[in-house]
């Protein structure tokens, strides 16, 4: 078994960042993840990074449109760490040598996005998660840390204290793609998830096939409770046939929309009457999709996003990449024409519940990034906050999980007395229930683990065999499951569960929800969940038998679908991303609190903590959202 001081899973900005942050506080660090660093998702971020870098500019000025981009779920003491350090960590990367834009006179540049009050947004051409992300990849190579890179991470030491705050992690379980090994590592101070994003989930994102939701999933089985999972962001500019990403840096620099009667429906339609295309994302989306329903889309499927007015210097300088992306994926000249843009799934608000230091409830159990919940972004993310999110959580946890912080964080994690129980609406059994324990080989990776015992000694060899037995115990378990995988003889394969799912979810868990879609979903998803049952591997292979590893992935994804759909049918309001039919205003009397599931050893219970508005010097009272 291999061991180390802090074992950080997933090498995007966050996991690099963290690494780096644990290795400057003294910790003995090793990234271990699914993709070479550079393959990362973060890769594929284009808009930029929010800092108050400015003169006129103001943090707390961050802090209160993050707020209201949140619609008010966001936690204060998230936002204002995200917003006061932004800064610091912005300068940092420019300090590495990230290639930033600049203008004339030499200063970093900064562009308008949607939801700010001041262009704040600063960036590198339109491909900022590129350069961020090989700035910090040469940080991590420079310090020696070392990557096991081509590992996948598929299951959590956790031990199996009945309580999920009694509980401790203790390292991981991982695949070695390169020669389908299965080992462990142990991580004496702490683990740090940070695999990034669950787009998978949806057939229509802007999401990298590998972003399946591997960190949520497995902390949520493990016991750690998920937050806010149906807070989903759909981008309102991503390319009809491929759900490639066209930057919201477009209208930053002064992009249109037109709907088919070449009208600007953003000021026309009354969507957003000040700030037009630079409104929030989710106001924009919701806009689109209104204009293609009643008719006004082109091929009742998208509208047209126009920067030719822009100039082709100015194009060319600042958003490039925009025209390659245009051209490759949709056969589209944006210097000749407008481009075609609809909304796509593009980032999860929810997910692992954490403090405000990347701590969950369970014991040296860290979450940063895309696959946490902090929470930042509450009902909304605002454009260009995820990338400083990586930057300045990743920075923190790093510090924290290696023994260099001793700040109370102001966020609690876990069930306490401000929690409430709240009520399961689903039609169906959620989770494993209800299914017959024979038949869970394929399933059967809940997250906690014992040492080794044995009756006949008392328990004495599993004391002693201590931290490092719950790990080897841990890898005993993903063995058993990967080995059934491997050798059950027929069965359905991974693509037809996932194809169920992604299909019902692009179908019914959408920008407009309802509820009889919602259950319809939830039955579906169950219905895939039984399926899963039944899935084999027809790979016999043990070398980069990627059979096996959709397989292993697309049981995250149902337990993530699942997740955000339970918490879209109980939340009967319209707040942020969260539209309802049903319910069409914001209910701050009821709905001021984050929706909370825990997995209970395979019977998800559904529970809610309160959102904190109360920042440092002051409160976040909710006001009415318009833009
Ligand atoms: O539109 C974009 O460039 C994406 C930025 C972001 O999601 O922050």
């Amino acid at each position: 078994m291999r061991e180390y001081d802090v074992i950080v899973v997933g090498a995007g900005g966050a996991g690099l960042r963290a690494a780096i942050a644990a290795q400057e506080a003294g910790a003995d660090v090793a990234m271990v993840t699914k993709l070479h660093p550079v393959r990362s998702h973060t890769g594929a971020a284009e808009g930029g990074i929010n800092a108050a870098l400015r003169e006129g500019d103001d943090w707390h000025d961050h802090a209160y449109d993050t707020m209201k981009g949140s619609d008010y779920l966001g936690d204060a003491p998230a936002v204002e760490a995200l917003t006061r350090e932004s800064p610091k960590e912005t300068i940092q990367l420019e300090n590495w040598g990230m290639a930033f834009s600049r203008d004339e006179d030499g200063q970093v540049s900064q562009r308008p996005f949607g939801g700010l009050s001041f262009p704040r947004t600063t960036y590198a051409g339109a491909e900022t998660g590129h350069h961020m992300l090989h700035t910090m990849y040469e940080q991590v190579v420079k310090r020696g840390i070392e990557v096991y890179d081509e590992w996948y991470v598929t299951r959590l030491a956790v031990s199996d204290e009945d309580e999920p705050e009694k509980r401790d992690c203790h390292g991981v379980v991982a695949y070695d793609i390169k020669r389908g090994e299965i080992e462990g590592f142990r991580a004496r101070d702490g683990v740090i998830l940070a695999t990034g994003g669950l787009g998978q989930v949806y057939d229509h994102t802007t999401n990298a096939i590998a972003n399946t939701g591997d960190g949520v999933a497995m902390a949520y089985r493990a016991g750690v409770p998920i937050e806010d999972m149906e807070m989903i962001q759909f981008h309102p500019t991503t390319l009809p046939s491929t759900g490639v990403l066209i930057s919201e840096g477009v209208r930053g620099e002064g992009g249109i929309l037109y709907n088919s009667e070449g009208e600007r429906f953003m000021f026309e339609g009354g969507y957003a009457n000040n700030d037009g295309e630079l409104a929030s994302r989710d106001v924009v989306s919701r806009a689109e999709l209104n204009e293609v329903n009643n008719g006004r889309g082109i091929e009742d499927e998208y509208v047209h996003l126009d920067m030719r007015h822009l100039g082709e210097d100015r194009i060319l300088d600042r958003l490039e990449n925009i025209l390659h992306l245009a051209e490759d994926f949709e056969g589209v000249d944006g210097l000749e024409e407008p481009m075609p843009v609809k909304p796509g799934q593009h980032y999860a608000m929810g997910g692992i519940e954490t403090d405000e230091w990347g701590a969950t409830c369970v014991g040296g159990l860290y979450a940063v990034g895309e696959c946490a919940c902090a929470s930042v972004h509450g009902a909304n993310r605002l454009g260009g906050n995820a990338l400083p999110e990586l930057a300045v959580f990743g920075a923190r946890a790093g510090r924290h999980a290696a023994g260099d912080v001793d700040e109370e964080a102001k966020i609690t994690t876990g069930w306490d007395e401000d929690s409430e129980e709240g009520e399961n609406v689903s039609p169906v059994a959620l989770g494993e229930a209800g299914l017959p324990s024979a038949e869970k080989g394929a399933l059967a990776d809940g997250g906690r683990s014992s040492p080794p015992t044995d009756a006949a000694d008392g328990g004495a060899a599993a004391e002693s065999a201590g931290d490092a037995g719950v790990v080897e115990e841990a890898v005993q378990a993903e063995r058993t499951r990967v080995h059934y995988l491997l050798e059950k003889e027929e069965g359905l394969n991974h693509a037809e569960v996932r194809s169920e799912l992604q299909e019902t979810m692009t179908e019914n868990v959408n920008v407009f929800r309802e509820e009889s879609a919602l259950k319809d979903a939830l039955e579906d998803i169950r219905e895939a969940r039984q399926d899963y049952q039944h899935v084999t591997v027809e790979d016999p292979s043990r070398t980069y038998n990627t059979d096996l590893i959709h397989t292993i992935e697309t049981r995250n994804l149902l337990d993530v679908a699942e997740a955000i759909t339970v918490g879209a049918l109980a939340r009967d309001e319209f707040r942020g991303a969260h539209w309802r039919k049903e319910h069409q205003e914001r209910k701050d009397d009821e709905w001021l609190k984050h929706t909370m599931l825990s997995w209970n050893d395979g019977s998800p219970g559904l529970w809610y903590k309160p959102a904190v508005l109360e920042g440092e010097d002051k409160s976040y009272e909710p006001k009415e959202r318009s833009y």
